[in-house]
């Protein structure tokens, strides 16, 4: 955006009457627009309203653009993203992602239509000024997406660990906040409760669960970041939360 020059508003997150404002009261400014969203929000894990967004770009004739990092190997068809989960194909302008989540590799991706791909091989700064993804990288990534291609079983264990973890953390008493997928944040609120948490669920559990303070979200707003893995037991789950519960009693917030 900034590389752009581009204008930029901000709309209200998850709040479609406050985009519909800002395209009424800016859409006139520019040739061409692009609303941008987040497909899965990182630190609260809730899902935006893409069918709505790309109503709006229509009927205002904007284009749409959505970071699916969090989304990609999570959400649709053997984890095809929030595209396919909302069944948007070809609606979508631009479609970013990232090999880092769920692929569990690095580097990631910019999909859209040819004409727009020629345009970021020859103008975009970023991607002509790094240097290509190594070979056994591009292996794992491509590999990651055969499996996810093949067999839906990792994902369905993904969404079943996920619930389970939901489920036995809020029968503990404890927030989940607004997450409408496997990324699970243990809403605290008070950063120093935050720290002492994460603190005694390592030392005592040898559980690893970094706390997330200000500036990262809002102050007063601090939490410890979960996210379980196809790959993680019923049992690691189960302990997890046994840690959660020792800890937060210990500390007075349960
Ligand atoms: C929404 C979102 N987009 C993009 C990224 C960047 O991904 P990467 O770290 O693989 O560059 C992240 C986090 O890392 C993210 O949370």
């Amino acid at each position: 955006m900034r590389l752009s020059g581009a204008k930029r508003v901000v709309y209200k997150h998850l709040n479609m009457e406050d985009l519909r404002k800002q395209l009424t009261e800016h859409r006139k400014e520019g040739k061409r627009a692009l609303i941008i969203s987040d497909g899965v929000f990182s630190m609260d894990g809730d899902i935006t309203p893409l069918p709505d967004i790309v109503k709006l770009g229509e009927e205002f004739d904007a284009m749409t653009y959505v970071d699916d990092a969090h989304g990609e190997g999570v959400l649709g068809d053997h984890g095809r993203g929030i595209v396919d989960h909302f069944h948007l194909a070809g609606k979508v302008d631009i479609e970013m992602g990232t090999f880092s989540k769920a692929i569990g590799a690095m580097g990631g991706f910019v999909a859209g239509d040819s004409d727009l791909m020629l345009l970021m091989k020859q103008r975009a700064r970023p991607f002509l000024f790094s240097s290509a993804l190594d070979a056994p990288e591009v292996g794992a990534v491509l590999k990651a997406i055969q499996i996810l291609e093949r067999d839906d079983s990792l994902l369905k264990k993904l969404w079943h660990n996920s619930s389970l973890l939901k489920t036995e953390l809020s029968k503990i008493g404890l927030n989940t906040g607004n997450s409408k997928t496997p990324i699970t944040p243990v809403m605290i609120g008070k950063e120093s409760d935050t720290l002492e948490i994460s603190r005694i669920i390592y030392e005592e559990y040898q559980i690893f669960a970094s706390p997330i303070v200000y500036p990262t979200v809002a102050l007063g707003a601090a939490r410890i970041r979960l996210m379980p893995s196809a790959l993680h037991s019923e049992h690691d789950i189960l302990k997890t939360v046994e840690a959660f519960e020792k800890a937060a009693r210990k500390i007075g917030l349960i």
